[in-house]
């Protein structure tokens, strides 16, 4: 059985580019959970949240990554909430390879700071609600089988030190 790779970490931390570039180089599907869950409910994710509301959203999420928790052989972005529920972890760890994706909130803030998708981060102040969102995570992101600090490496070095270390 081929073992997924499930990509976490904070948004902006550059999981769907490096989950595409890294789907590609080992020829494998993508799959990317908040996809799935625009797909799944014909909606954008900003309209979920402010039309359904955040634990909508994530009982759809952790529906979605139960389901491709039990693929094989996929490359899978996720969300970077998923980690808010222990029972997401659990069930990612069955099949996955989980690779945590390490960014500074400065960087995260760089690189989000003019994009609209993101509901939680369209406040007054990301820059602190960054900090506040990634505070509790942090633990959780960090029991990831694999770190790879993105904050200052081009996405095909990134791409490269996963496929490198997963061989090994
Ligand atoms: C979220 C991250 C987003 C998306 C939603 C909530 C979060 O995904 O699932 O806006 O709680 O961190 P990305 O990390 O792909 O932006």
């Amino acid at each position: 059985m081929e073992k997924n790779i499930a990509l976490v970490g904070f948004m902006g931390s550059g999981k769907s580019v490096v989950a595409k570039l890294l789907a590609k180089q080992l020829g494998r599907k993508l799959i990317s959970t908040d996809q799935l869950i625009v797909e799944r409910e014909r909606m954008e994710i900003t309209d979920i949240f402010s039309i359904k509301g955040e634990k909508y959203f994530r009982d759809v999420e952790e529906d979605v990554v139960f389901e491709v928790s039990q693929g094989e052989g996929l490359v899978i972005d996720c969300g970077g909430g998923v980690v808010l529920r222990e029972q997401n972890i659990n069930n990612l760890h069955y099949r996955s390879i989980i690779v945590y994706l390490k960014t500074s909130s400065e960087a995260i803030y760089s690189r989000i700071k003019d994009q609209m998708h993101r509901p939680l981060l369209n406040v007054e102040d990301p820059k602190s609600k960054i900090d506040e969102l990634i505070a509790p995570r942090l633990s959780f992101y960090e029991k990831a089988n694999l770190t790879v600090d993105t904050s200052k490496k081009t996405i095909d070095f990134v791409v490269d030190e996963i496929i490198k270390s997963i061989s090994q």
